[in-house]
């Protein structure tokens, strides 16, 4: 068959049965991505005569004779396509998956079709944006800045890696050829609790091109937690790499290791199991009610399980005051029970990996990962390998969201790598990254709340019941954290908290942005709104009477680690009033039926800019050869825009352009430890570190050319691309040389050990309709304010902001993992599950709180992951306001809320 792929011809016959996706992937083109392999997202999307496809629907045959355009292939002679162009000038991506795809469709758009671009978008889903940036792309808005030297911290620099990502030549964890690659495909357990009694591997190794058969028996017995935290014992030891226990539908069996995917799924499909099927538990306040069955029996306290016989993975107690009598002294008071629901991260690189072994016995993994130093920590451990044999290191990361702090490939990578010697891959499905990785923990959350005449709170109690899944990863810090800054953030005399997580036959929960505080702040600002409705004062006003003010403790009764938990400065008096005037200011009446009801909501969030308990980054800065500096810092990029905002600081303290900033990151081969880029700390953590080990080259560079000029270090300055002593000027290329045939190399090191930590605040507002004849929704006005303190890069700032916002009014709105009555997940597809796609996201107004942080780098704070948690709060609360009914469960769907609205306001 000949094919004209990008204008050159060539012929090729493809395999049987293979779609165009995998056919232009193995020739070479890794701009056509996967996301669902089932036309649901985009990533994969081509140009076929010109219109756009979803190239994992078609057949590889049906291109022969068509002209077959991917992104590399868009503009000619290394120019950009005017659309690439707009999405550099806009920075229309984050983690940059989806980029390819959606600059194709876009670029086969016609002017009618963008006037619609909901409809004209429709098959193009992006996790990361909120689809805003991607809206100022087609407008040909320019949200970069131009900026002189050493003024890069503060401004909307562009994206470094952003020329390669909008031609799709950034490398993801895949785009790379291997020489004899083996393929790993995994058994996974049909049953939600069952013992593997027998696995007869014959027929499987019989299938020709199946190299190995892995299963329990091969893997080593160590216990261990998927989680990746840097200390060890913020999770309990209850996994293993395979084990002959099935805890949910979906655990790994065994892994089947072929010369290609085909052969390694048939090898799946021909492994023998027997099982003894096992008493299933789902509910967790079943699971944890005496004569449940038990999943982690003889799991004891050391292991970090709080109790296996009633299968409580942590809980925890605690109260100041004496709440049950504020509560009976309280002039009004309110209770209710919340439910949230267990929603996917759906970051549109599933997870994955590949691993080799390279010539001096150094065991390589090449992973998506947010985490690389702690996954080469577990798999020097789990495999008693030297750390200097390990090396685990990320390309770009297709999205994260806290899913991929985890270790839910790598582990098996390296067992097949090295039981086979062979270079070996593992690249989840969509459905595998549904049901065999993680979740946001479900949550039961009752709350108690009072309040005096004057709507001072008087009484705050939070009894939480966590949802972890078959396995404990995350579970205990989740609920601690879930717990903490939702009370923390109110200051009231009588606190007091009973949360406890618990072991289930479902697929474990894990990390999730936001880390349990969208859950309990859902129950928790609702409380205060019905205080505040029964007072007569404003949802605004009850807040300023309680929230905490600088000097204020912001005590959690849980007790988690808030003793270095400081005010580095605080804007929540700013969010509050930015939001309230925003939702004031005049705007057009909307135009709708009386059937529509209207109402305002809104709600707040704090939270700390560290996890507690350690994290750590080590930064190595250097003058290279011809006067630029090398960077060196272990977090990861996945859309979070750390590699920008170290250049921004790296930048800044040099005096220089960000430009001569060359960064190299991700990488257990090179530069020091870092915990990895979670719980916001890309900027706070590893910014503070760079700024330090900046400073400190700054320092060195001078110092150098003082001796060099025989000057006086005090009056030498930085300068662009040279160091200015008195009157004498010396460049910094001119420094390199000298340093280098001197033999003393410029360079210095930063740490941060992620402490003491600050607090971050952001409000949200909405104005919504609902129709109470069918229970739509329409949200006619959304803002949010953040207090970041000094804005290291306004533009993605308000980046990550609306793209928080968009996910989490995905999972306010739409979204819901639904199991069945077997423990099975019936919607483990983007279809059946339903992302928020462009039509579905309103413009969120994003407004910044004027403050300079006295911890962070330069005066930054984090911004990755609140402004997700106060988005089904605020949107709770704007429905409460319209309809007069308190919805008591998430998602907000037409048909959770029609039948309250039926008996309300009676059928239409
Ligand atoms: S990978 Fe083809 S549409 Fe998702
Ligand atoms: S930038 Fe669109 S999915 Fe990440």
């Amino acid at each position: 068959m000949t094919f004209v792929i990008n204008g050159k011809e060539f012929s090729a016959t493809p395999r049987p049965g293979q779609c165009l996706r995998t056919f232009l992937r193995e020739t070479g083109h890794f701009g056509v991505k996967k996301g669902c392999d089932a036309g649901d997202c985009g990533a994969c999307t081509v140009l076929i005569d010109g219109e756009p496809v979803h190239s994992c629907l078609i057949p590889a045959f049906r291109g022969d004779g068509h002209a077959i355009t991917t992104i590399e292939g868009l503009a000619k002679d290394g120019a950009l396509h005017p659309l690439q162009q707009a999405f550099l000038d806009a920075q229309g991506f984050q983690c940059g998956f989806c980029t390819a795809g959606m600059i194709l469709t876009c670029a086969s758009l016609n002017q009618a079709q963008r006037q619609d671009l909901g409809a004209a978008l429709k098959g193009n889903i992006c996790r990361c944006t909120g689809y805003r940036a991607i809206e100022d792309a087609l407008d040909g808005k320019t949200n970069v800045e131009q900026v002189a030297a050493g003024e890069a911290f503060g401004r909307s620099l562009p994206a470094p890696a952003g020329p390669q990502v909008v031609r799709g030549q950034a490398p993801y964890t895949f785009d790379t050829a291997i020489e004899g690659l083996l393929h790993i495909k995994l058994v996974r357990s049909p049953h939600p609790h069952a013992r593997i009694v027998a696995i007869d591997k014959t027929a499987a190794l019989a299938v020709p091109g199946v190299h190995a058969v892995l299963v329990h028996e091969d893997a080593p017995d160590v216990l261990y937690s998927t989680a990746r935290h840097e200390k060890a014992w913020m999770d309990p030891d209850d996994t293993r790499m395979l084990d002959p226990v099935m805890r949910f539908v979906g655990q790994r069996v065994a892994a089947i290791v072929a010369e290609n995917e085909a052969a390694a799924e048939e090898g799946c499909r021909r492994l023998k199991v027997d099982y003894e099927i096992l008493p299933a538990v789902f509910d967790p306040a079943q699971a944890i009610a005496p004569d449940a069955p038990v999943l982690h029996p003889g799991r004891t306290k050391e292991q970090r399980v709080a109790n296996a016989a009633r299968n409580i993975v942590a809980e925890a107690h605690g109260e100041f005051g004496d709440v049950a009598t504020a509560l009976a002294t309280a002039a009004v008071t309110y209770e209710g029970t919340f439910t949230t629901q267990r929603v996917q991260h759906a970051a549109l690189e599933t997870h994955g990996g590949l691993a080799w072994i390279d010539g001096s016995g150094v065991l390589n993994v090449r992973s998506s990962t947010q985490v690389p130093f702690l996954t080469h920590r577990a798999l020097a451990q789990i495999f008693h390998r030297a750390p200097g044999k390990i090396r685990v290191f990320c390309e770009r990361v297709g999205g994260g969201f806290g899913g991929k702090q985890e270790m839910f490939v790598e582990d098996i990578l390296a067992l097949a790598a090295l039981k086979t010697g062979r270079p070996v891959k593992l690249e989840f499905t969509r459905e595998e990254q549904f049901c065999a990785t993680s979740t946001r923990h479900p949550m039961r959350i009752a709350v108690k709340a009072g309040a005096d005449k004057n709507g001072k709170l008087t009484a705050l109690h939070l009894d939480v019941l966590s949802n972890t899944g078959a396995y404990g990863n995350h579970a205990g810090p989740v609920l601690f954290h879930s717990c903490g800054e939702s009370v923390g953030v109110y200051d009231c005399a009588n606190k007091k908290v009973d949360a406890v997580v618990a072991y289930t036959n479902t697929v474990p929960a894990g990390a999730f942005r936001g880390y349990g505080l969208p859950q309990t702040l859902f129950a928790v600002e609702a409380a205060i709104d019905e205080l505040a409705k029964q007072l007569g004062i404003s949802p605004f006003e009850i807040r300023r009477r309680n929230v905490v003010k600088p000097g204020d403790p912001m005590l959690s009764p849980q007790g988690y680690g808030e003793s270095d938990v400081r005010y580095g400065s605080y804007g929540l008096d700013q969010c509050l009033d930015l939001v309230e005037r925003a939702m004031q200011a005049e705007a057009p009446k909307p135009v709708l039926s009386e059937e529509w009801l209207i109402g305002d909501g809104m709600a707040l969030t704090m939270i700390d800019t560290v996890p507690p308990d350690g994290h750590i980054a080590d930064v190595e800065i250097g003058l290279r050869d011809g006067g630029g500096f090398d960077l060196t810092v272990g977090t990861a990029e996945f859309g979070n825009g750390t590699s920008t905002v170290h250049r921004q600081i790296a930048a800044t303290v040099l005096k220089t352009v960000v430009e001569r900033i060359h960064l190299r990151q991700s990488d257990t081969a090179h530069g020091g430890h870092d915990t990895g880029a979670y719980g916001s700390t890309g900027t706070f953590v590893a910014g503070r570190a760079t700024q330090e080990a900046a400073e400190r080259l700054a320092g060195e560079i001078k110092q150098f050319a003082a001796q060099l000029l025989a000057a006086d270090p005090a009056a030498c300055a930085l300068d662009r691309d040279a160091v200015i002593c008195g009157g004498q000027r010396v460049s910094f290329a001119e420094l390199a040389m000298t340093a280098k045939a001197r033999n003393t190399p410029l360079t210095a090191h930063g740490n941060s050990q992620g402490t003491p930590r600050s607090v971050a605040f952001n409000v949200q507002g909405f104005r919504v309709a609902v129709n109470r004849g069918t229970g739509q929704i329409k949200i006619l006005k959304s803002v949010q304010a953040a207090d970041a303190g000094r804005i290291a890069n306004p533009m993605q700032c308000r980046g990550q902001i609306e793209g928080g916002v968009a996910q989490s009014l995905g999972a306010a709105l739409y979204e819901e993992m639904v199991i069945d009555a077997g423990g099975r997940i019936i919607n483990p597809r983007f279809r059946d599950y339903h992302l928020p796609s462009f039509a579905d996201v309103p413009r969120t107004e994003v407004l910044f709180a004027d403050t300079t942080d006295a911890l962070g780098p330069l005066g930054a704070k984090s911004m990755s992951e609140s402004p997700y948690n106060p988005v089904a709060a605020a949107l709770g609360n704007a429905i409460a306001a319209a309809t007069g009914i308190r919805v008591t469960a998430v998602p907000f769907k037409p048909d959770r809320l029609f039948p309250l609205l039926q008996e309300k306001y009676g059928p239409k």
